[in-house]
């Protein structure tokens, strides 16, 4: 039988947790420092003035008072020595109880930032029980996930620590049960240290990762040392984590939600363009895997990339709003740009192509089009797609022309750098094609 945590009661074997909530520090700093400094300092003070007053000084001659203020110095000597002693035994306690706290409040916070910045669960998972392990001394960690059926026990997602799989194999029914009834109840467990009737396993601790639709799963803690139970600051900070974990995991779901809806989304955009400019089809994607080339090339970072990824793709999205037969007009070339850039200017994640879509048909020299930026003016990103458009239009076969050979199309890049084409981004396209990384 498990007890929750908040219960705060004492069942059988089994010890369920009081948690001391508070400051993470400990508070008993300034407490200590005054009881050990007022008892050995002030009080045998007082006392030793007293008795020297009433009983002392009236019956000794003369000849004793110094004999007399000697003891009383040593007598002084001694207490304020033995009040040091006390007061270096109490902050020595202390402040080592407020070093560790420290230390677990350090390694909470990196664990955190590093969880919130995870794109995937697993990554978060792993985190999570290298934590664990840190925060407590643990033998063997593990986050248990609730299944796709809920019918069904929780499924070990990931561990960490020297005995994890060991101990898994050997209390894999009694963990996964335990698991099961605190993502049923959604309450925090913990068993005791010492437990005949769970053959003396270590303690362990079962911590709820709570979503918005209940428990998503447990995270479950085994003590390192045999026979000791949980201290209250590592249950406070194991319980923190839990939470950090719950809202990273809850997190990377929203984030995996919106990397499928951009995904599909685009697909579907993709395909409808391929459709709407039958003359052109695949030219999207076309043009996305040779910017991608470009772009790993010049070392661009992973968010960088997928904006030249999203960009390149829909860089013609503006000729949706134009119909087949005018496709090839002037007025569909001069305005697809622009049209482009505005449908996706309204949407917020996708704001941020609005440029390069805006600016595909600049030309380095400034002579191109809509606005006639030149050089450093034009999105670099722009000026990746440019040459990667240019290059798989030369390329393709269309209604209207016959597809260039490669070296044909590679020399006319050759051409245009400086004037249509940024210089050092055609040198790079071009050092990509003569090393055969494009090639038909
Ligand atoms: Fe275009």
């Amino acid at each position: 039988m498990i007890t929750g945590l908040r219960s705060g009661i004492v069942q059988g074997e089994l010890v369920a947790a009081t948690s001391d909530r508070g400051s993470i520090f400990s508070q008993r700093f300034d407490r200590s420092v005054f009881i050990a400094y007022f008892l050995g300092a002030i009080v045998p003070l007082l006392a030793l003035a007293f008795v020297v007053q009433q009983f002392v000084l009236p019956e000794m001659p003369d000849s004793t008072a110094v004999i007399g203020l000697i003891a009383m110095v040593c007598s002084i000597a001694v207490l304020s020595f033995l009040a040091y002693l006390v007061l270096r035994r109490s902050t020595g306690h202390t402040l080592l109880r407020i070093d560790r706290d420290n230390r677990r409040l350090a390694s909470l916070l990196e664990n955190s930032q590093t969880m919130t910045c995870a794109e995937h669960a697993g990554d978060i998972a792993a985190r999570s029980v290298a934590c664990a392990i840190d925060l407590s001394n643990a033998r063997a960690a593990y986050l248990l996930v609730r299944g796709k059926d809920a019918e069904l026990s929780p499924e070990l997602f990931d561990s960490a620590g020297s005995e994890a799989d060991a101990q898994f194999q050997s209390a894999r029914t009694h963990l996964l049960a335990q698991a099961d009834w605190v993502i049923e109840n959604g309450q925090t467990a913990i068993l005791g240290a010492v437990n005949n009737a769970l053959e003396n396993r270590p303690a362990m601790i079962f911590l709820p990762l709570n979503g918005e639709e209940g428990p998503l799963g447990v995270l479950v803690v085994v003590r390192g040392e045999p026979d000791t139970p949980f201290e209250p600051g590592q249950i406070d900070a194991l319980t923190t984590l839990a939470s950090l974990t719950s809202v990273a995991m809850r997190n990377a779901d929203l984030k995996d939600l919106q990397r499928n809806f951009f995904s599909h989304m685009t697909e579907i955009l993709v395909s409808a363009l391929d459709a709407h400019l039958g003359y052109h089809a695949g030219h999207g994607n076309r043009v996305a895997q040779l910017a991608n080339r470009i772009g790993r090339s010049l070392d661009w970072d992973t968010q960088q990339l997928q904006t030249l990824h999203f960009a390149s793709r829909l860089h013609d999205v503006g000729m949706l709003k134009f119909d087949r037969n005018v496709q090839k007009s002037p007025a569909a070339c001069e305005k697809h740009t622009a049209i482009g850039a505005r449908m996706l200017a309204r949407i917020r994640l996708w704001e941020n192509l609005a440029p390069i879509v805006q600016s595909h048909h600049e030309w380095y020299d400034g002579t191109g089009y809509p606005e006639g930026l030149s050089g450093d003016e034009i999105p670099i990103e722009a000026r990746v797609v440019s040459i990667c458009d240019a290059f798989d239009s030369m390329t393709s076969d269309t209604s209207y022309q016959i597809a260039l050979p490669f070296d044909a199309a590679a020399n006319e890049i050759r051409d245009g750098a400086g004037t249509q084409f940024d210089p050092e981004i055609a040198a790079e396209f071009l050092k990509l094609f003569e090393a055969g990384e494009i090639s038909e």
